[in-house]
């Protein structure tokens, strides 16, 4: 069983590692959608943009049975944690292959000078079971949550728009924010209860931009809408449609300002959204999101509207001093 480091994957490494993923996801079908070969190629073979990416498998005879792939963004060192995601095919478990990969990924870890690792999985044993028994801890819960556009009630949207604080105006962009709004816009990040936390990266005007066109160069498209009064953006909402599966749309970051909470700023937004997706994306029907277990408001909003628990994940988080060697 040996572990082999792919510097420059190849076609068959990649249909391996496919596979892989194909039967881990058919092995848990409440959770997110598979991904599709293309998607598996695009993903091995360009890092997001920021970050840079380490991907190993271990093979049995020909056949691949499990993969890791590690993002290391921003700069080595100590300042962000790396990315773990290892996944070892159902039919291979319990024989130490995902323990052989994390021993590696902790070498190379410590390699680039990194501190800490995170990882996000479903709320389920296998993973649970093996994050916890490698020196990892949980740090934030995340409930899955999905909105089916034909549950919402007719009038439902329009009603909520309306309601919205007069003081208040509405404003919204796709891609690139505006550049006049981009230094609010970073602002308003600060508002979210978020991992980034103890990601360590403090939003900007240059963060924000970057994080628009990575979604653009991706081929997907990023929707905005905010809350605006006497120009600070006091809420905002984003949503990404994917090119290829557009009928399922992505919640991004929403967040209202510590100062502007409780006017109904985040139903405002949301349902300002609901309403231009329907007009400039009638092929959008469902929209999914994860929440922080404990953002009881962002709950009870995403409820409102009639979002419906899906599934749960999680976040850990290890010490690379903590993590097994090889
Ligand atoms: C989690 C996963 C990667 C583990 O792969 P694996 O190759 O079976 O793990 P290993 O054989 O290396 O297990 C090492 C140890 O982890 C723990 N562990 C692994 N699976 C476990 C389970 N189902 N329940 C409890 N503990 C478990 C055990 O301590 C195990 O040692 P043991 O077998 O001597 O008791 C695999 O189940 C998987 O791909 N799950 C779906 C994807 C996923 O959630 N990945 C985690 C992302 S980091």
């Amino acid at each position: 069983m040996d572990v082999i480091a792919l510097d420059d994957p190849t076609d068959p490494q990649i249909r391996g590692w496919h596979e892989v993923l194909a039967a881990v996801h058919a092995a848990e079908p409440d959770g997110e959608p598979a991904p599709q070969p293309h998607q598996t190629a695009a993903r091995l073979l360009g890092a997001e943009q920021g970050s840079r990416q380490l991907l190993w498998t271990v093979q049995s005879g020909p056949a691949v049975v499990g993969v890791a792939a590690l993002r290391l963004p921003g700069e080595s060192g100590a300042g962000r944690p790396g990315e773990v995601d290892i996944r070892v095919h159902p039919a291979h478990r319990r024989r130490g292959v995902a323990a052989r990969l994390l021993a590696v990924t902790a070498d190379a870890l410590r390699a680039d000078g990194r501190t800490s690792v995170i990882a996000q999985v479903l709320a389920r044993p296998p993973a649970v079971g093996f994050l916890e028994a490698h020196g990892f801890r949980l740090v934030l819960t995340l409930q899955g949550l999905l909105l089916r556009l034909s549950d919402l009630p007719s009038g439902r949207v329009a009603e909520l728009v309306a309601a919205g604080p007069p003081e208040y105006e509405l404003l919204r962009w796709s891609g690139v924010v505006p550049d006049e709004y981009a230094a609010a816009l970073a602002k308003a990040k600060h508002a979210m209860a978020d991992p980034a936390q103890y990601d360590g990266a403090p939003w900007d005007p240059d963060r924000v931009r970057e994080m628009a066109e990575m979604v653009a160069k991706r081929g997907d498209d990023l929707y905005t809408v905010a809350a605006v009064r006497d120009g600070v953006i006091a809420g905002f909402t984003e949503i990404v449609v994917p090119a290829d599966s557009p009928g399922r749309a992505a919640q991004y970051d929403t967040a209202v300002v510590p100062e502007h909470r409780g006017r109904r700023l985040g139903i405002w937004v949301k349902a300002a959204m609901l309403g231009w997706l329907a007009e400039e994306r009638p092929e959008v029907v469902e929209i999914e999101t994860d929440n922080s277990g404990d953002n009881v408001h962002m709950l009870a909003v995403n409820e409102e509207l009639g979002f419906r628990k899906e599934r749960e994940s999680r976040e850990y988080l290890a010490q690379v001093a903590d993590l097994p060697t090889r």
